[in-house]
Order: structure tokens, then sequence, then C-alpha cells
């Protein structure tokens, strides 16, 4: 099974999490956006009522709009009862990098505002520590940046500015991002700590202690892991 299969078998599943009334989180990228299409078919066979969701990305909005799904805002609804969202890397205690996508810093913010964070992801997602595979995305504001690499190198990182063909790539809200290689990361929540101290640093793609669930998809099962 390839693997956009097994991001269309782990999102859908998690869809079947939804139910009718609640506020819902939707995620951001390949794999999240199954579970939004399935959310979405859901409530047009008339199986969810009364579903309205918060979208984590300006992309989520267009496809959540282009399916009908009744959207609102976090001034509307602050507390979302499920967000279904991908990641870059989990590890084994459910701490994940995100930002793939450049979407961290909504993500984060819809994440923090959810009752029940599932995580969907094909099993090449599983890592035994953070950073293993993966560089770090950091969303800085563009003033300054060249500081910012410094800071990261300074702690031990190899920062590289994230590019969109010849120029950045421009987030949401039109910041930068540094995907910064720490390799294994021995202390997430330290790195955590230090990243969110630093001016100019908007958020970075360390999502620590938020993820309720996890729906990991490989070839030969699909895993519905939840946190101790
Ligand atoms: C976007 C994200 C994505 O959820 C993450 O990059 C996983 O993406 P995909 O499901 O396409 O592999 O954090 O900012």
């Amino acid at each position: 099974m390839n693997t956009n299969a097994l991001k269309q078998q782990a999102g859908e599943y998690a869809a079947a999490f939804v139910e009718s009334s609640m506020i819902v989180g939707l995620g951001s990228g390949s794999t999240a956006i199954f579970a939004t299409r399935r959310i979405a078919e859901r409530i047009h066979r008339g199986e969810l009522a009364d579903i309205v969701a918060i979208p984590t990305s300006l992309a989520t909005e267009a496809a959540a709009i282009e399916l009908g799904i009744p959207l609102t805002t976090l001034a509307e609804h602050p507390r979302i009862d499920i967000t279904i969202d991908g990641a870059d890397e989990v590890d084994p205690a459910f701490n994940l990098i995100k930002g793939g996508g450049g979407a961290h810093l909504r993500e984060k913010i819809v994440a923090q505002a959810t009752e029940r964070l599932v995580i969907v992801a094909d099993d090449s997602k599983l890592v035994d520590q953070l950073g293993a595979s993966w560089a770090l995305p950091v969303e800085v504001i563009p003033f300054g940046w060249e500081s910012q690499a410094a800071y990261l190198a300074s702690l031990g990182a190899s920062p590289t500015l994230r590019m969109d063909g010849d120029t950045p790539f421009e987030t949401d809200q039109g910041n930068i991002i540094l995907d910064a290689d720490f390799g294994r990361i021995a202390d997430p929540a330290a790195l955590d700590t230090t990243l969110n101290a630093r001016a100019g640093i908007v958020e970075h793609g360390l999502f620590i202690g938020m993820a309720h669930d996890v729906v990991v998809a490989g070839a030969d099962d699909l895993r519905h892991l939840r946190k101790a």
C-alpha cells in the first residue's frame, strides 16, 4: 500500500470520532485533508448535524468552504471539542514535530483550545526520538531573521531558510520559516521553553503533551493509540 493510501486510512478512521454538535478543529496537510473530506461526507449524508469547524490554515479553510463544512471562529467558539491534524514526527510520549506545511502556528493555537487532539499519520512518522528524521520548523518574523538563524545555530542546530521557488516561503501570517536541524532532540520540553522565550521567534513546531490520540496506519495494520 502506498503512503497516500495509508494517510487516507488514518484520516478517514479518525473522522469517525466526530459527533453531532461538536466544534471541530480541521488540521492541515495531506493526511488531515482525508479526515476533513470524510467529515464533509458525513455531514452531507446526514450522519452529523450541527457541526461547526475551525480550520488551521488558509488552505484548509479553502478546502472546507469547497466541501461545504460550516465554519466558525475561536471568537465565537473558544473551546474546541476535537481537532484532527497530521504530524511530521510522533515520539512514544505523543510529543510531536509539526510544521512541514508551515501551518504550525495556527495549528498550535487551535490545538491549545482543543479538548481532544487526534493525530493522524502513516507509520513512517513514528520515531523513537524527535528530530530523528525531521528538522524543526521555526516561524520567525522577517525583521532581523538572520539573528534568529544565528541563535538557532548557537543552540546547536543547522538552520535553513525555507524557500518557495526563488523566494522565501511565506506563512499565513506573512512570516518566514527556518527549518532547524537539531539532530536527535534529547529534551524536547526544555527546547520548547528555550525557543518560547526568544523574541522574534513567533512559534516552533514542537507540540509537547498536546496530543491525546494517535491514529497510525501501516502496511499491516491501523492502530489507534491513546495517551495512557
Ligand atoms: C502542517 C503540518 C502537517 O500536519 C504535517 O506537516 C504533516 O503533513 P502531511 O500529513 O502532509 O504529511 O504540521 O504544518
